[in-house]
């Protein structure tokens, strides 16, 4: 069975023609935090189908870039500041794999990933915090100094080490739960900016 959610988000989305209504979670981080700006390069993982890339889109403007990541293919946005490209962020390669395309640094790291839950709750946490951890890494070695990352997280027994972790590597770190996030899930965003320098 198909599932379509119908809530206010869910038909906003249809109305403004974004992809999906997690669209309104990025807009809500945008305008909370100002983290994407005009000619910025920005890296969004676990990105299918595209909302995100579409709001990134709209504030880089045509002198910035999108690059989006996605197990599912993601049908292009048909503007030439954004490219999509199927790939695990877990491969082991996938930093060079960036590089042979042509992205060596970012100014901002977006992770929307999130794992096929399996209903057991200890194994859907650790599924997430592996995910979150990756996104992590992956924005660690590829962030412009100053660079800002947004990872999502099922806010579970090892959330606070990767909020240490991001404090470390960050001047500011935030965790929010935006307007559209499903009430009662344990979604939240680590908002982090000010990047202190990459591992590179
Ligand atoms: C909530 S959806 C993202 C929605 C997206 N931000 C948008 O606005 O359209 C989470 C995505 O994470 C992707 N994902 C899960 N594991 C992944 C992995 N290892 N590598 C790349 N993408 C992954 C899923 O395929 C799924 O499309």
């Amino acid at each position: 069975m198909v599932y379509i959610p119908h809530d206010k988000f869910a038909r906003k989305a249809r109305q403004e023609g974004y992809r999906a209504r997690s669209a309104y979670k990025l807009l809500d981080l945008q305008r909370k935090f100002g983290l994407i700006k005009r000619r910025d390069r920005v890296l969004d993982l676990g990105a299918a189908p595209g909302s995100w890339m579409q709001v990134a889109a709209q504030f880089v403007g045509d002198k910035g870039k999108v690059v989006g990541i996605d197990l599912a293919p993601i049908q292009p946005l048909g503007s030439a500041n954004a490219a999509a490209f199927q790939k695990d962020i877990g491969e082991e390669d996938f930093i060079g794999f960036l590089e042979k395309q042509g992205f060596k640094a970012f100014d901002v790291v977006l992770s929307d990933v999130a794992p096929n839950t399996t209903g057991i709750k200890e194994r859907d946490q650790a599924l997430s915090h592996e995910l979150s951890s990756r996104a992590f890494e992956i924005a660690i070695r590829l962030l412009n100094k100053y660079g800002a990352m947004v990872v999502k997280v099922f806010e579970g027994p090892d959330t606070p080490e990767l909020i240490k972790e991001a404090e470390r590597h960050f001047s500011s770190v935030k965790l929010i739960k935006p307007e559209a996030s499903t009430k009662g899930s344990k979604e939240f965003y680590i908002v982090a900016q000010g990047f202190k320098g990459p591992d590179r």
